[in-house]
């Protein structure tokens, strides 16, 4: 869906981006990550021609992209920026409907759509669908930016670190919302992020930059169980590693048949990582836990022992 191949970008004598090759199955999730000024937002300009890239192919459904035109190919992306870039005398409505208004949608049809996407993104059409930007709080307003990001259908979607000026508990909330779109929409998302534990959550595909160029790239678990230089592993947490690599990996998918039962075993749902499942044994001084389906029935049992034992299969077969 989206390919690129030794793409260049250089703004004088600075190269920007650096021989750099992506691609980008349709329907997958990649996140760059990588320190500031490595070339993240300028891998996503070339990608929608805000800028030209100077060397290379950037490819998307098998046609050059220098071969579109960049006003029409910009519509069929959408793009996310930090700070929203909403217009700030338009209220929510008309930011959300700006391009299936340029693509001239029927008006009926383009508030029908803008009303849908605030309702998925859980802002009441009636509470703030007449606010201008100011009247909103951050995580409001990256919602907003989204919504107009979706609002023409687009498959492409391309997100530059869109929850990075949001508090904890928001951005983690703005996250599962888009983990959770992602699942049902399948966009193709490029999504830049400083935030290694955003990048681990929600992609199917973890590419680490550094000075321009791709220093490693692959799946999130591949990355963590081995990383190529002692840079990736310390932008993956250094130790906190083995922890990440929990919070990647289900309860159900490492329990074992229920043995004997302790009569106030703690109990864990089927569905949450063995990060959470170390922690509650921890916090319960316990080696062992009851895992339960979503009623609370008891559906299997997950030890300690397992959990470390896994941990060294997952080493030796990766
Ligand atoms: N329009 C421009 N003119 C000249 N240099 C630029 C321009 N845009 C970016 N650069 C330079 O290109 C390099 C990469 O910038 P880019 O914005 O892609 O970094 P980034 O990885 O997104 O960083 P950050 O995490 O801080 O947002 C930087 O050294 C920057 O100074
Ligand atoms: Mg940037």
């Amino acid at each position: 869906m989206i390919e690129l191949a030794h793409v260049s970008k250089r703004f004088g004598n600075e190269t920007a981006v650096d021989d750099m090759s992506l691609h980008v199955p349709k329907g997958k999730f990649c996140a760059l990550v990588g320190t500031s000024g490595c070339g993240k937002s300028t891998t996503l300009r070339m990608i929608n021609r805000l800028i030209e890239h100077s060397e290379g192919d950037i490819i998307l459904d098998g046609q050059a992209i220098k071969e579109y035109d960049p006003v029409k190919l910009r519509r069929r992306i959408g793009y996310v920026i930090q700070h929203t870039g909403l217009f700030p005398h338009w209220s929510v409505v008309r930011n959300i409907g700006l391009v299936p208004r340029l693509l001239k949608w029927p008006a009926a049809e383009v508030q029908a759509r803008v009303e849908e996407l605030m309702n998925l993104l859980g802002l009441s059409v009636g509470e703030f669908g007449h606010k201008y930007p100011h009247q909103l709080s951050g995580g409001q307003a990256q919602r907003v930016g989204v919504a107009r990001a979706l609002a023409a259908d687009p498959d492409i979607l391309l997100m530059d670190e869109p929850f990075g000026a949001l508090d904890p508990i928001t951005r983690e909330k703005l996250q599962d919302e888009l983990a959770r779109l992602q699942a049902k929409m399948h966009k193709t998302v490029v999504f830049v992020t400083h935030d290694m534990d955003e990048a681990l959550k929600l992609a199917d595909h973890l590419v680490v930059m550094r000075a321009g160029r791709i220093v490693q790239q692959g799946s999130p678990l591949a990355l963590l169980q081995h990383p190529v230089d002692p840079f990736v592993e310390s932008l993956l947490g250094g130790l906190e590693r083995g922890l990440k690599q929990a919070s990647l990996t289900r309860v159900k998918d490492h329990m074992t048949s229920m043995g004997q039962m302790l009569p106030a075993q703690s109990r864990i749902p089927a569905d949450f990582s063995l990060r959470q499942a170390l922690s509650m044994m921890l916090r319960d001084h316990c080696d062992r836990l009851t895992v339960v389906d979503q009623h609370d029935v008891p559906i299997g049992e997950l030890s300690l022992r397992r959990i470390i034992k896994e941990a060294q299969l997952d080493k030796g077969s990766a």
